[in-house]
């Protein structure tokens, strides 16, 4: 990493990267990069496609399939700015770190604070969704109370399958990163299959009357007379759940063999793989069955199959969300993990939080980040926390696509294995992009975004601040 003096200091002091670690904080290098595209594919495709698509067509209507794609076009400029980061600074942290490096401590710290609600709300929100799908089938088999199987703003007690299926993928990363990924791997092939067949079922009952009118709810988000924020871009700002998950891939830089060659393939191969799948299973929701029937399904994929009379398809679409969703999980528990301990390492959480057991793996981050998004998982409704989640990382995709532009003319000449094409208009148009769709979000979201940032920065100040490692 180049670096030039004289380096800021005070706020904006920067960090020096040592992609390695000391001792008992050196993480495993055992990934390569078709274990980054799996991990990649596996964060990506998730509650967003199968459940919020769901909630999205409640907001535009059949445009629900423009808001895929701009919401897609945008994660897209961003992950090509990640991908020229990630390989630049191959370190561990992601948007964090590298905000650390390029842009300085009190940004780096509202991007570390931002990526801490991202991740741990990502993980709440697929273990309800996971819920969603999962408990359909207990109750059919079980007879399992449906009082447990919902938070109770609406109606139940307790989430108790998304605490479950939370203990379980921590439990799995805590056994360590290699064994995780690989699993991981075959579970993604599963998925791909359920949303292909899917996409065969339904695109057969296209019907064009299902797409009038198309925007019903008109363009930019307006509010509604139920007092509901709608339109094209209100959906695109919730549907922007399903495109992200690369950004998971980044995360794992320091345990990967050759970041500058895999971390590229596996960022940019797996959004574009995910952004093919997810046009053809919205259009085939969309054109298969009136959207007014599955909009506010917890399970709406499920739904249309058994609307469409098949409804043994419809239990193996089930089935595999249920068996294949935990990679998702599995990516964002992860990732929760690495930036944790790469934010503890630098000094600004609890330094005891950092320490690697035998297997390489940080097991009590784990742990600390498992507890406390089952509870919220246990108890939070999926839309709202959805929302929340969705702020954090359109603030680290900012700040990513930023620090493209500022590293271009700080050291235009340093080495970068991967270079975002077009970067002077990729990377404004993934900031603009970010900022439209945080714009579009529901302003309740933006007020706690606000909120959350505020109390981030009052333990920058009394807590990070004077214990930071730093810098530059
Ligand atoms: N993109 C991930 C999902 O849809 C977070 O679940």
């Amino acid at each position: 990493m180049p670096s030039h003096p004289p380096a800021p200091t005070g706020l904006l002091r920067r960090k020096v990267v040592t992609p390695e670690g000391h001792g008992h904080e050196r993480l495993a290098r055992t990934l390569s990069w078709p274990h980054l595209v799996a991990l990649g594919v596996g964060a990506i495709v998730g509650t967003g496609i199968l459940t919020l698509i769901g909630v999205g067509a409640g907001l535009a209507g059949p445009s629900v399939i423009l808001s895929f794609a701009v919401a897609g076009l945008i994660c897209a400029a961003a992950a090509l700015c990640y991908a020229e980061m990630a390989t630049m600074i191959p370190a561990s942290g992601s948007a964090y770190t590298y905000s650390y490096v390029v842009l300085g401590e009190v940004i780096a710290w509202v991007i570390g604070w931002s990526l801490i609600l991202e991740y741990s709300l990502v993980v709440s929100t697929v273990a309800v969704g996971w819920s969603g799908y999962a408990s359909p089938l207990l109750q059919g088999a079980f007879g399992f109370p449906a009082a447990l199987t919902q938070g109770p703003e609406l109606g139940g007690v307790l989430n108790l399958p998304a605490v479950f299926i939370i203990a379980v993928v921590a439990g799995l990363l805590c056994l360590g990163t290699k064994e995780s990924a690989t699993l991981n791997a075959f579970l993604v092939g599963l998925k791909i299959v359920a949303l292909a067949v899917f996409v065969a079922v339904a695109l057969p009952y296209f019907n064009s009357a299902n797409l009038e009118p198309f925007m019903p709810y008109g363009f930019p988000k307006q509010l509604s007379a139920d007092g509901v924020e709608r339109g094209v871009m209100a959906a695109a700002a919730i549907i922007f759940f399903a495109f992200y998950g690369f950004d998971a891939i980044s995360t794992a830089a320091e345990e990967t063999k050759n970041p500058g060659r895999d971390l590229a393939i596996g960022i940019v191969g797996s959004m574009l793989a995910c952004v093919l799948i997810y046009m053809l299973v919205a259009v085939a929701a969309v054109g298969a069955l009136s959207y007014q029937r599955f909009a506010g399904s917890a399970e709406p994929l499920a739904l249309i199959l058994r609307e469409l009379g098949r409804p043994g398809v419809a239990r193996f679409l089930a089935l595999s969300a249920v068996v294949a969703l935990p990679t998702v999980l599995l990516a964002f528990l992860f990732g929760q993990s690495r930036i944790f301990f790469t934010m503890a390492r630098d000094g600004l959480l609890p330094p005891s939080l950092a320490t690697v057991s035998r297997r390489g793996t940080p097991v009590r981050i784990t742990l600390v980040t498992a507890v406390i998004v089952a509870i919220i998982a246990g108890l939070l409704p999926l839309g709202e926390i959805a929302a929340l989640a969705n702020a954090g990382t359109l603030a680290a995709f900012v700040a990513v696509a930023v620090c493209v532009l500022v590293m271009r003319s700080r050291a235009p000449d340093a080495p970068r294995s991967f270079r975002t094409p077009l970067a002077m208009v990729v990377a404004p148009a993934a900031v603009l992009g970010c900022l439209y769709l945080f714009w579009s979000l529901p302003s309740s979201t933006q007020f706690y975004f606000l909120l959350w940032n505020v109390a981030g920065l009052l333990v920058y100040f009394l807590y990070a601040r004077p214990r930071a490692v730093a810098a530059a």
